[in-house]
């Protein structure tokens, strides 16, 4: 028999996408609960606020047997008023964090998508402990700024960094980091 121990499976791939099925969007919104509600207590009762009625879902998928399996990260983008987009909830799961650049690929994808869809300003307010990571990513900082009682940035995204995507739902693949392999086989 092979038996896959789930706290210690790691998924070789995920899907990055807009979320389309009503799991990935019930998956996504659980997710921003863990991470804004129980995790950083940003919010006391829940995270959903106007934004959610029109906006996209992004997500990212963790896959098994090459199938999506769960949802592991997820940003939502929308559009105030013509060409102007903006980011917000950004979140991977705490388990998944660093293992498949999914804060980055999200963000591609997310900019990506608005630029393919007419955008000449794409925006986020971004919390103090990840501008280096935008920055590194090509946005640059506008203003300071708090909300929700913590230091944020308002950062704007180089659009030239982020090709234009037509398609997020059909997204992309990103692979995990390469793990080195264990330095002893023992057969
Ligand atoms: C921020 C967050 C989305 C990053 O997700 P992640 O999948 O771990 O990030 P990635 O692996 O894609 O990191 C991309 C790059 O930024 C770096 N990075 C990640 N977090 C960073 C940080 N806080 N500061 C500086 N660099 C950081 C990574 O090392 C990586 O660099 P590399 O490509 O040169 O190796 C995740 O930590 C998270 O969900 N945090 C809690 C919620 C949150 O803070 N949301 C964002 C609100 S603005």
């Amino acid at each position: 028999m092979n038996a896959v121990d789930p706290s210690v499976f790691l998924s070789p791939g995920y899907f990055v996408r807009a979320a389309v099925a009503s799991w990935e969007k019930a998956g996504a919104a659980r997710l921003r609960h863990r991470v804004f509600v129980e995790e950083q207590t940003l919010f006391p009762v829940h995270d959903r606020d106007a934004v959610d009625r029109d906006c996209t879902s992004l997500v990212a998928l963790s896959t098994y047997a090459h199938e999506a399996d769960e949802v592991v990260g997820t940003v939502r983008i929308h559009e105030p008023e013509p060409g102007l987009w903006w980011g917000s909830r950004l979140a991977v799961d705490s388990r998944f964090r660093h293992v498949g650049r999914l804060g980055r690929e999200l963000i591609r994808l997310a900019v990506s998508t608005a630029n393919g869809r007419g955008c000449h300003t794409f925006l986020a307010h971004v919390q103090a402990q990840n501008v280096e990571m935008f920055k590194h990513l090509h946005w640059q900082v506008e203003e300071e700024v708090v909300l929700h009682g913590m230091s944020h940035a308002r950062m704007r995204a180089d659009l030239s960094a982020y090709p234009p995507i037509a398609d997020p739902a059909a997204g992309f693949l990103a692979l995990a980091r390469r793990v080195p392999p264990p330095a002893e086989i023992p057969w």
